[in-house]
């Protein structure tokens, strides 16, 4: 006879959860000390916990959150993940994941072309798109070494950690900025592996493409600005990616999406998921890529992908380029202000003259900046990452905050 568990059944309790999504509100109780023996029931435990959960959350979406690489989520992103929730398919199978791997498919297909590559798949995050990428760069492209700067994310250190290959890192010029010079002073970079980032995690620059090519793998981590190739206006940026060998995208970066969510793309992508893949007995089809088990990500980009268009996307993002100019524009205009330069992916860098940068930070709402060092000083940082941001509110509240 069919068991009958209403806990894994659609219910009532889920027009409850939406109540609740739409309207957060309430006193905290507290939580058990401990695990019950019994449950409370499945309505009564998002009234629980709904107060923590909302209550306590830093909101991405707020007119004043200017301060980190995580975007608000448009709603279409919400419904898919409940989707993808109720059906937990597995992308490891063709078995257990028939459309959602189809998903994935689609969503390669649409935009690794962009990005000047064959295809790739989606992975949790940019630190492990870069252990792909680079693993595919040992392994099918043969290095026995990885470069990057000194301004790479720690993402390409721990890749290099774990693949067991010598991590050299070159210096850069004062915006972090990898120098050309001191790359060909490394010599012979025919066994070598040359990381280029677009979009340094302190200080947004983009590294110089035009040394794509000069060692035996290019990889380029774009976790941050990759998404800068879908609009016409600010495309010319990334000139020169088409020519790296594989290319690392966080998707719950600019392309708006819920964590975890990011791409590993391959110019050649037969020869790296020939280098990448796992087939093991009890699997229909290679295990390509670290990890195994993997949800349907694809799906939640695709719905957005459906739903905006290349046209919607771009508009976003340049939209929040625009606040990056719109705020470095009026920080300028402050004589006790310094700003480290012109942001050129919506990273804007700078510090106050006639107090420390950590007071200022602290006069400021929470989630409105955030810090970072640069050539061992520290500065204010704001990623427009944010499209319903209120400059106006954040020029506002910096300014009078200043002394
Ligand atoms: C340039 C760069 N690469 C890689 C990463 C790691 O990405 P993720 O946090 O998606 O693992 C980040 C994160 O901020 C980053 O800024």
């Amino acid at each position: 006879m069919t068991k009958q568990d209403k806990s894994f059944q659609a219910d009532a309790g889920l027009g409850k959860a939406l109540d609740l999504l739409r309207q957060p509100t309430a006193q905290q109780q507290p939580l058990p000390k401990s695990l019950t023996a019994q449950g409370i029931g499945e309505e009564a435990a998002l009234s629980l916990l709904a107060p923590y959960v909302f209550g306590e959350a830093s909101y991405l979406d707020s007119p004043t959150a200017l301060a980190h690489m995580d975007p608000p989520t448009p709603w279409i992103t919400w419904a898919t993940s409940l989707w993808n929730a109720r059906l937990n398919q597995n992308l490891l199978h063709p078995a257990t994941a028939p459309f959602a791997r189809q998903a994935e498919e689609i969503v390669m297909a649409w935009l690794a072309p962009w990005f000047g590559m064959q295809g790739g798949h989606m992975c949790s995050g940019s630190t492990l798109a870069n252990l792909t990428a680079l693993w595919a760069a040992r392994d099918a492209g043969k290095v026995d070494q990885i470069i990057a700067s000194t301004s790479a994310h720690i993402s390409i250190a721990k890749a290099a950690n774990i693949l067991g290959l010598p991590y050299k890192q070159v210096a850069t010029n004062a915006m972090g900025q990898i120098d050309p010079a001191k790359v060909s002073e490394l010599g012979d970079l025919s066994n070598a592996c040359l990381v280029l980032t677009a979009g340094t995690t302190a200080t947004g620059v983009i590294d110089n493409l035009a040394l794509v090519g000069k060692a035996k793998w290019t990889h380029i981590d774009a976790a941050w600005a990759g998404p800068l190739c879908l609009s016409e206006k600010y495309a010319g940026l990334l000139a020169g990616m088409e020519l790296a060998d594989s290319v690392a995208v966080s998707a719950h970066k600019w392309l708006f999406q819920p964590k975890d969510s990011a791409l590993v793309m391959f110019r050649q992508l037969e020869l790296a998921n020939l280098a990448i893949s796992f087939g093991g007995g009890y699997l229909a089809a290679p295990n390509i890529g670290v990890q195994g088990s993997r949800g349907a990500a694809a799906i939640s980009l695709l719905a957005t992908l459906l739903a905006w268009g290349k046209g919607g996307l771009a508009q976003r993002i340049e939209q929040t380029m625009s606040m990056s100019h719109t705020l470095a524009e009026a920080l300028q205009q402050e004589t006790d202000v310094i700003l480290l330069a012109m942001p050129t992916t919506g990273v804007t860098v700078f510090r106050p003259t006639n107090i420390s940068t950590e007071q200022l930070y602290q006069r400021l709402p929470a989630g409105m900046l955030s810090t970072c060092i640069v050539e061992g000083e520290d500065w204010l940082r704001s990623v427009a990452a944010n499209p319903m941001a209120d400059m106006d509110k954040i020029i506002d509240a910096i300014r009078k905050a200043l002394p």
